[in-house]
């Protein structure tokens, strides 16, 4: 028995090891690009977005305009005591070099983990209420928190949502920068996303924000 224990544990441990895929590397944020003001001017919501849905590069920039790491261990977003609650996810429909499915983020390393199939039209579209125009977008970026990271109670929950609204805004300056249509969208059933997508526990979803391709 005391043999066997161990090698149980290896066997299981070898096939979890195979079936989690790899991170995927994304391409660093360019040091060039649309102004500032540029940017600031072209914010406004787009809802009627279409695709090609972003391509690893973009996805990677906006990624990183909410939550990359812009010096050690410090993200382009300010963060309640440097806790960092957020949590940042992407529902793609898949581009040329991102395929569909519902991706996690990891600031340190700027990686993407693959977590399961889907895309905004079959993981969002069964949750009922859902605004079409967020289930028809291209990409859906999924903007979560864990208050527990701060503490307990309101001010950490308040601590929370405000952090993910200054990261949620980075997001959509970069988007305007690259000439993306975005948008954010609260006004949803925001528990039954993060059910949805089994997400951790303790883990609130903040905002959802749809990109794609503004509809001229
Ligand atoms: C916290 C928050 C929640 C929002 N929720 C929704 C939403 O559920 N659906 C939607 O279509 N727009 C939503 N919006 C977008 C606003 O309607 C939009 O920002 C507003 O009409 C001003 O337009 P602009 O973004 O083009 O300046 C939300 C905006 C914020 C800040």
């Amino acid at each position: 028995m005391r043999l066997l224990r161990p090698s149980l544990a290896c066997f299981a441990a070898l096939l979890l090891g195979a079936q989690a895929p790899a991170p995927l590397k994304l391409p660093g944020a360019p040091s060039e690009g649309a102004s500032l003001n540029t940017a600031l001017r072209g914010r406004a919501t787009a809802r009627a977005l279409v695709g090609p849905a972003p391509t690893l590069a973009e996805a990677g920039q906006l990624l990183w305009a909410a939550q990359g790491e812009n010096r050690p261990g410090k993200r382009v977003a300010p963060s309640a005591h440097a806790k960092h609650p957020l949590e940042l996810y992407l529902i793609t429909s898949g581009s040329a070099d991102l395929g569909p499915g519902l991706y996690h983020y990891l600031p340190p390393g700027h990686q993407l983990t693959r977590m399961a199939d889907g895309t905004p039209a079959t993981l969002l579209g069964a949750i009922k209420g859902m605004q079409a125009w967020i289930q028809e977008a291209p990409a859906v970026f999924v903007m979560a928190g864990d208050p527990s990271r701060i503490g307990d109670g309101a001010l950490a929950l308040h601590l929370t949502y405000y952090e993910g609204g200054a990261a949620a805004q980075g997001l959509l300056l970069q988007a305007s920068a690259l000439g993306l249509g975005a948008g954010t969208a609260a006004g949803v059933d925001l528990e039954a996303v993060a059910r949805t997508l089994k997400l951790p526990k303790g883990t609130r979803v903040l905002t959802l924000l749809p990109v794609g391709h503004a509809k001229p």
